[in-house]
């Protein structure tokens, strides 16, 4: 929604380095929806407390105060603690929490020091099926295919270490990969002696070609290939792989080899998302891992897989989820009836209030599609909103 860098912006007073500058008409379009959308959360933070009824009032939401008036792009910036001392270029790093976040995350914290063992017992059977709702509305896919994670890196961790393989299969890499992935598969490679093989998929990115990146692919690819593994942006060079025109050559392999042979696609996605307006369940791939806490200023310590239902069919959990498993073992529940994203979500006491976080309580409540409504109000590259789902 707010800070990008487009080709002009970076120049001038520094205290607006970072707003992208839209037309008048544009700014006036963005911004009103992103009024109507703060006023929302107002409404419905409001009746909050009875949500939190059981915890006392600490955690009772205050009428918000990130309403914005249309145009006051200084108000937008100042939902952001960032010190004026620098200019801030480091959203592909680690987010600052703007204010509707921490108000949420300050909110959830209450609530668990006043009284942890209600608090979370209100709420963790369902407030993880909410979270992933409201990311499946903003990434696409189901919330049910939707496991929570606190990084890209224990995304990756858990669908390299997850996969089930036969002897002999093979996951190839490329050498543009990320650390998380290199080190992802080299510890699969090392715990069951699973075969690896690294192709490049290009040379110098400044002649890369869409064709020449899936051409080599499909020549990359061999007869005991049964993963890909890939990063839509590479962190190194900023090369966007082409993933669709990826997903379709892989697939066209896949119609050619009976179901036990065929080939997951999978995908360190961290530097498109939120970025790109991209339905992640349309790309083709099979898995989709990104973490939360960089482009689109969620909480840190959050993150998120999408499998589609055959690459969840193909993968263990790794870590005990706390989900409705635990149902499962207790004797409540059979497995069919605890989605496969809840079941992948590690478990545990962890930061509840980050991860609860990562949602608007608006849409939560509303069952909105604000964040789509808001984040890609025009043509424009809008880099994210001033929070998450
Ligand atoms: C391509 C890529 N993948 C993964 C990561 C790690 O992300 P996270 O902090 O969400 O684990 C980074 C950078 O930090 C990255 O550049």
């Amino acid at each position: 929604m707010v800070y990008t860098f487009s080709n002009r912006s970076v120049t001038g007073d520094r205290k607006e380095y970072a707003i992208v500058r839209f037309s008048q008409e544009q700014q006036n379009k963005t911004i009103n929806m992103l009024r109507r959308e703060f006023l929302g959360a107002a409404g419905l933070a409001l009746g909050a407390t009875a949500y939190v009824s059981g915890s006392g009032n600490a955690a009772a939401a205050t009428p918000s105060s990130n309403a914005i008036e249309a145009g006051d792009w200084a108000a937008l910036r100042n939902l952001f603690p960032l010190t004026r001392d620098y200019i801030q270029l480091s959203t592909f790093l680690l987010a600052s929490h703007p204010k509707p976040v921490s108000d949420e995350i300050d909110r959830h914290r209450r609530g668990l020091d006043e009284n942890p063992s209600d608090y979370w017992h209100e709420h963790f059977q369902t407030i993880d099926g909410e979270v992933s709702a409201a990311a499946a509305r903003y990434m696409g896919g189901q919330g049910r295919q939707i496991a929570l994670t606190d990084s890209t890196t224990m995304g990756l961790g858990l669908v390299y270490s997850g996969l089930k393989l036969r002897p002999g299969d093979e996951i190839l890499q490329t050498t543009h990969d990320h650390y998380s992935t290199d080190l992802s598969l080299a510890n699969r490679a090392e715990r069951t002696g699973a075969k690896i093989r690294r192709i490049s998929l290009y040379e110098d990115p400044a002649t890369i070609s869409e064709d020449s990146i899936v051409s080599n692919l499909r020549k990359g690819i061999s007869d005991s290939t049964r993963v890909v593994a890939v990063t839509w942006v590479h962190s190194s060079t900023g090369v966007k792989l082409p993933l669709r025109a990826m997903a379709d050559a892989i697939g066209e392999i896949n119609r050619k080899r009976a179901e036990e042979d065929q080939v997951l696609f999978c995908v360190d996605g961290v530097h498109g998302f939120g970025v790109e307006d991209q339905d992640v369940s349309k790309l083709g791939c099979d898995f989709f891992i990104a973490g939360t806490h960089k482009w689109i200023f969620g909480p840190r310590g959050t993150g998120v897989i999408w499998g589609s239902d055959r690459a969840w069919q193909q993968s263990v959990a790794v870590i005990p989820s706390f989900s409705a498993s635990y149902g499962v073992w207790l004797g409540q529940e059979t497995p069919d009836q605890v989605p496969v994203g809840e079941h992948m979500s590690p478990g545990g006491f962890h930061s509840f209030e980050h991860r609860w976080s990562a949602q608007y309580p608006n849409q939560r409540r509303a069952g909105k599609d604000v964040a789509r409504e808001t984040l890609y109000a025009d043509e424009q590259r809008i880099v994210s909103r001033p929070g998450v789902f």
